[in-house]
């Protein structure tokens, strides 16, 4: 049996790389460092198909000068904002995606963010860990509950819905905002806005689900994060580019927004410092999808993939 190759341009769980190199020869190019356009050009010669994710810009100077051998793009993600989907469309490249595989994961930090800010973790934990705790108090570090608030989903798809199911089950209203109304029977009773400015003015709790595209590049900025009751809790689990940094940090600064729970930020892996200074801030390195489990579908879901695209079958997770 012919053994494609693959080259990854990324670090994977030893797992993974076990599933990728069964029937496949696998270039692991990314231990150290993501290989640069150069090396990616010069190292794919041969190869069948490309294996990156999010820190590997696959734009289109690159595409035009990938190896005619190099058929497919796979992004170990599942966000593609990274990759010039349409440039790789337009040069025969097929475009692999793990689509539904992060849900869970990424659903499941969503309340580990909303917990963290509504409850002050961070102050919480550097009281305990700086050794300054002196024991229960009534008024230490009270926070506010999810229990019987509103919250506001911006973005309902596969993320946002597993959101919401999770926040029903926290006692929470859900309301949202998306590019079109779901069908009746996916809302579960999530009250639709058509208008993202009306979700913001009944959000006691915001989370961002969206994808960074040029429609959602700044959508929370001042005027918006202005709709917001006074004292809402902000949470970020869709990408950086979707916040003006300067906008939140200045709404958290005086109050007006009472706590951020964010696992992604523009430009990382550099962080805005004035996250770092503001107690009401619980921040996650962009590990909202970080579990072994779904490491190891994300790597079967793509492996699955190519093997289709290979064999001649249409994929579930095909982009283009
Ligand atoms: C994704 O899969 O898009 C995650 O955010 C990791 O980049």
């Amino acid at each position: 049996m012919l053994r494609r190759r693959i080259y990854v341009t990324c670090p994977l769980p030893p797992s993974v790389k076990v599933l990728l190199s069964d029937g496949c020869d696998v270039t692991f190019a990314g231990e150290e460092r993501v290989p640069t356009a150069e090396e990616i050009v010069s190292g794919t010669l041969g190869h069948d198909a490309l294996l990156v994710t999010t820190p590997t810009r696959v734009d289109r100077p690159l595409i035009e000068r990938l190896p005619p051998s190099v058929k497919a793009i796979a992004t170990y993600s599942v966000g593609n904002d990274h990759i010039d989907v349409d440039a790789a469309a337009e040069h025969g490249l097929a475009v692999f995606s793990t689509p539904d595989v992060l849900t869970d994961a990424c659903a499941e930090a969503t309340m580990l963010l909303m917990l963290g800010a509504a409850r002050r973790a961070t102050e919480a934990i550097a009281l305990l860990r700086e050794g300054r705790w002196q024991g229960w108090t009534p008024v230490q570090l009270n926070g506010v509950g999810l229990t019987g608030k509103r919250l506001g989903i911006v973005g309902m798809g596969r993320l946002g819905r597993a959101i919401a199911d999770r926040a029903r089950a926290f006692g929470m209203a859900v309301d949202y905002h998306n590019r079109s109304r779901l069908e009746p029977g996916l809302e579960a009773g999530a009250g639709y806005h058509a208008s993202l400015e009306d979700l913001l003015r009944v959000s006691q709790f915001l989370v961002l689900a969206c994808p960074a595209t040029e429609q959602t590049r700044g959508l929370l900025n001042a005027r918006r994060i202005g709709l917001l009751p006074p004292g809402a809790i902000v949470v970020n689990i869709g990408r950086g580019s979707v916040v003006v940094d300067d906008d939140l940090i200045a709404a958290l600064g005086d109050g007006r927004v009472a706590g951020a729970g964010l696992d992604v930020f523009d430009g990382e892996p550099s962080v805005h410092p004035g996250y770092f200074r503001l107690p009401n801030v619980f921040m996650l390195p962009h590990v909202g999808s970080a579990t072994i489990e779904t490491r190891e579908a994300m790597g079967q879901i793509l492996l699955d993939g190519l093997r289709d695209f290979w064999a001649g079958r249409p994929a579930v997770n095909r982009l283009v």
